[in-house]
C-alpha cells in the first residue's frame, strides 16, 4: 500500500463504519420500528445505542478533529480551500445534531425514552442520518479518491504520523 492509499484507506475505513452505524440507527429510527421508543432494558438498542455513541466519538468526532486539524489545512496549500470551507460548515451543522442526540442516548441508556423524547431522537437521527452520508460521499468523490493529485508524500507521510495521535 502506497502512503497516499494508507491515509486514504484509513479515513474511507472510519466513512464506511459511519455509514454502517448511521444505517443501523435509520433502520431502528423509520418504519416499524419507530413506534417502539428506545429502551436499554432490551439488549439489542443497549447495544445500537452504545456502538452508536462508540462510532460518533471515533469515527466522526476525532476523524472531524483530524480533518480540520490536519488534513484541511494541507489541501488549503493546494487550492481546496473552498472544498475545505464547505466540509468545515457541514461538520459544524452535523456536530449541531451530535449534541444533543448523544445527551438523550445517555438517557436512553438511564431509562426508557419517553413519547416527545423519542420524537425529537428520530427527528435528529433523520438529519444526522441524510447530513453525514451526503458529507461523506463528497469527501469520497472529491479528496478520498483524489489524495495522490492532491497532496505529496511527504504530506501524507507527516498526516499518517500525526494521525496516530488522535
Ligand atoms: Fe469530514
Ligand atoms: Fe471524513
Amino acid at each position: 500500500m502506497t502512503i497516499h492509499e494508507s491515509i486514504g484507506a484509513t479515513l474511507h475505513a472510519e466513512h464506511l463504519q459511519t455509514l454502517s452505524a448511521m444505517d443501523a440507527l435509520d433502520g431502528r429510527t423509520a418504519g416499524e420500528a419507530k413506534r417502539r421508543p428506545l429502551d436499554a432494558l432490551r439488549p439489542e438498542d443497549k447495544q445500537l445505542v452504545e456502538a452508536l455513541v462508540a462510532v460518533i466519538d471515533s469515527d466522526v468526532c476525532r476523524h472531524f478533529r483530524f480533518e480540520e486539524e490536519e488534513l484541511f489545512p494541507k489541501l488549503e496549500k493546494h487550492g481546496m480551500g473552498d472544498v475545505t470551507r464547505m466540509l468545515i460548515e457541514e461538520h459544524a451543522t452535523i456536530k449541531g445534531f451530535i449534541a444533543p442526540l448523544k445527551r438523550l442516548c445517555q438517557t436512553a441508556l438511564e431509562r426508557p425514552l419517553g413519547k416527545s423524547e423519542w420524537v425529537e431522537f428520530r427527528n435528529l437521527a433523520m438529519d444526522l442520518v441524510n447530513s453525514i452520508t451526503f458529507h461523506i460521499q463528497k469527501e469520497e468523490m472529491g479528496i478520498i479518491r483524489g489524495m495522490e493529485m492532491l497532496l505529496d508524500e511527504a504530506s501524507c507521510r507527516e498526516l499518517v504520523c500525526r494521525y496516530s495521535a488522535y
